[in-house]
């Protein structure tokens, strides 16, 4: 395999762009660094010569790549485990294999395996983390039983990561099938019994009603349109909201009559915990 390279500014991709997707059947990989305008062109090659024509043609240079190029890859893709409290671990398998999934043992965290796949959700991103932190923090008093929703499940990690803290029935939505069908195959790796995926929109349905804590890493605008829903549940867990949006999630939930117990920020997001009327 060999990789061409170039380093090239906006105007000379926008003059180009068709000509190298076209020939590279649509492998053009666009890398752009913050804070940079150069961007960075790459387009791996199976043959030396489909290489060297790329330099002569675009100019840039190419580089033969080591055998083993993919492991080399995924190995630095490779994340830390993790760490939610004291009580779960969630760990992005890697390409050695899965770790195997583990329940809580003596004092020592429940460990949660959820690969990277198509669907969103292994912990990496600040919506998720957010959301898990607030989720172990809100329950750790909690005596087990209680009920949770996770509306946008992808993966499921919210929703596992409830059945983890104590959580008796649990409830996942998301709109799209690979979503849930991941879910599910996660629920089996993890060997965790009683999640209810649905496949549905959640502005189609309501599971608030007597649910002691929903979490939903949405979008603002979604949130907002759903708000009223959740008038007579429990607490809530709403993430997936840009920083300027902040004021206006926040007026929508006074609005609602939802209390904002609290807001945790990270980069660009914020996550916030709020309170309806009913529950724990
Ligand atoms: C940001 S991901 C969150 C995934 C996971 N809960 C997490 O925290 O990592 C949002 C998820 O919401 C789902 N979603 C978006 N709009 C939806 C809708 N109207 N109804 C149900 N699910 C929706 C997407 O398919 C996606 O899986």
């Amino acid at each position: 395999m060999y990789l061409w390279r170039k380093i090239a500014g906006p105007p000379w991709l926008s003059a180009h762009k068709s000509i190298l997707e076209a020939c590279s059947r649509r492998g053009l990989a666009i890398i752009s660094r913050p804070k940079r305008k150069q961007l960075q062109l790459e387009i791996a090659c199976t043959s030396r010569s489909d290489s060297r024509k790329l330099v002569k043609e675009f100019g840039g240079c190419t580089e033969k790549l080591p055998r083993d190029w993919l492991k080399r890859f995924t190995d630095g893709q490779k994340r830390k485990p993790l760490k939610i409290g004291k009580r779960l671990v969630v760990v992005r398998a890697g390409s050695d294999g899965f770790p195997a999934p583990k329940t809580f043992g003596a004092g020592k965290p429940s460990v949660l395996v959820i690969p990277a796949s198509a669907a969103f959700g292994t912990g990496d991103h600040a919506t998720t983390a957010m959301s898990l932190r607030l989720l172990e923090q809100l329950t750790r008093a909690w005596k087990n039983g209680w009920s949770a929703a996770d509306l946008g499940t992808g993966t499921g990690v919210l929703a596992f990561a409830a059945k983890r803290f104590g959580a008796q029935s649990v409830v996942g939505i998301d709109i799209d099938p690979t979503a849930i069908s991941t879910a599910k195959a996660n629920a089996r790796l993890n060997r965790i019994d009683g999640v209810n995926f649905h496949l549905a929109d959640v502005r189609k349905c309501n599971p608030a009603h007597a649910t002691d804590v929903i979490a939903a890493n949405l979008f603002s605008d979604l949130l907002i349109e759903i708000l009223p829903n959740f008038k007579r549940s429990g607490w809530l867990i709403l993430s997936g909201i840009v920083r300027p949006q902040e004021g206006q999630l926040i007026a929508a939930l006074g609005r609602t009559k939802l209390n904002v117990v609290r807001v945790k920020r990270r980069g660009k997001w914020i996550t916030i915990l709020a309170r309806g009327s009913v529950g724990l």
